[in-house]
């Protein structure tokens, strides 16, 4: 239901097209101050919306659900800013709100730790074997109450944990990998010469050699053009056939249908996956129904979260917090924070 609230006319309108939270805007509305009129929606396309809020909003603050494509970005009269309530923006027009003069920021560090912890977690839980565990005890506590020799539990100590993308949640995830003994190298071309030494940590020039010489390897990087897809039947076969593959970061950077085929024919250990090309998964996905069903290669070695590795009672309100602090930073003073599209914007606005 909308609930426009009722400010003087001067005050910007910040639409929430796609809100993904229940009950009134209270920790928005605390962090605005009356500075914004706040008009909270839960649409899940854009043509849910009236045209006139596009219209006249001044800014948007963008949940998961309605994607800000080209055609959209042509409707916003008065928008100035975007806030990707969120730290991915791969379903954001950056260039065509650039032209526009519009910024788009996001929101990148309200979950490093819980997105760590989880791609951590993921390892953990299929290397100690304790979904397998969990539901052989369930099904049968007597006949279930023994130790599983599948060779997917293994010593953490001394293998290697590869990092694609070290960025935040990149380190966050290789520095609690290297507490459980695991060496840490990491393929990041966008880092710096020397960023290897101010970390400690090991790195390749390739993805080819990241693959090859890794144990588990936790993928953390965005979603770009180079990224969709770089984990494909390719990159699959040059992992370690006892290798694990961890996907916190977004899921069209795997080819699902390869990464079934590898684990179906024992090419690749296991998977834990927190995100998916399509979400929720569309029916009749070849992967995902052989997990529903069970087969047996995913038993103890495929794991699927719904894209909830972000989530925790304390990084929900920070983000809400926070995409709210940006979005008032930005109409009441001016101070643009975390923009992810600059190189398109003209330069007075950057
Ligand atoms: P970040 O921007 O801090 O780090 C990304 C790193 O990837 C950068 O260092 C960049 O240089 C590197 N990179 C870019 N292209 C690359 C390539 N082709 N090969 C190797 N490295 C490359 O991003 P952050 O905040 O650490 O987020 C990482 C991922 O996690 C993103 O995909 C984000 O959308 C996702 N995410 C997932 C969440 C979840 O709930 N599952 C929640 C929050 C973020």
């Amino acid at each position: 239901m909308p609930a426009d609230r009722h400010q003087p006319a001067a005050t910007p309108l910040i639409l929430v097209p796609d809100a993904e939270f229940d009950g009134p805007p209270d920790i928005e509305e605390a962090v605005f101050g009356g500075s914004a009129r706040l008009a909270i929606h839960r649409a899940h396309k854009a043509d849910e919306i009236p045209a006139a809020l596009w219209r006249d909003c001044a800014g948007i603050m963008a949940w998961h659900n309605v994607t800000i494509g080209e055609n959209l970005v042509e409707d916003l009269a008065n928008c100035r800013l975007i806030v990707r309530v969120g730290a991915g923006y791969d379903n954001m027009a950056l260039a065509a709100c650039g032209r526009r003069g519009i910024a788009v920021c996001n929101v990148p560090d309200y979950g490093v730790n819980e997105v760590a912890d989880h791609a951590i977690a993921l390892m953990l839980a299929l290397g100690r074997g304790i979904l397998r565990y969990h539901g052989a005890v369930a099904a049968d506590p007597i006949g279930g109450w023994t130790v599983d020799k599948t060779p997917a539990i293994r010593r953490f100590a001394g293998l290697t944990f590869g990092v694609v993308g070290m960025g935040r949640i990149g380190t966050a995830a290789a520095r609690r990998a290297a507490a459980f003994g695991l060496r840490i190298l990491f393929y990041d071309p966008y880092l710096p010469t020397g960023a290897e030494l101010g970390l400690g940590f090991a790195r390749v020039d390739s993805l080819g050699a990241l693959l090859g010489q890794s144990d588990i390897v936790s993928l953390h990087t965005p979603l770009t053009a180079e990224t969709r897809g770089m984990i494909d039947a390719a990159a699959l076969a040059a992992m370690r056939p006892d290798a694990v593959l961890i996907n916190t970061a977004r899921g069209p950077i795997i080819d699902l249908d390869a990464l079934g085929a590898a684990l179906e024919a024992g090419r690749l250990a296991a998977a834990g996956l927190d995100v998916l090309p399509q979400e929720p998964p569309l029916a009749g996905t070849a992967f995902v129904e052989a997990v529903r069903r069970g087969e047996p290669w995913t038993i103890g070695r495929v794991i699927v979260t719904p894209h909830a590795a972000w989530y925790s009672r304390d990084s929900y309100g920070d983000l809400r917090r926070k995409a709210a602090l940006v979005a008032r930073d930005f109409l009441r003073d001016g101070r643009l924070r975390d923009g992810v599209n600059r190189q398109f914007l003209p330069a007075a606005a950057s």
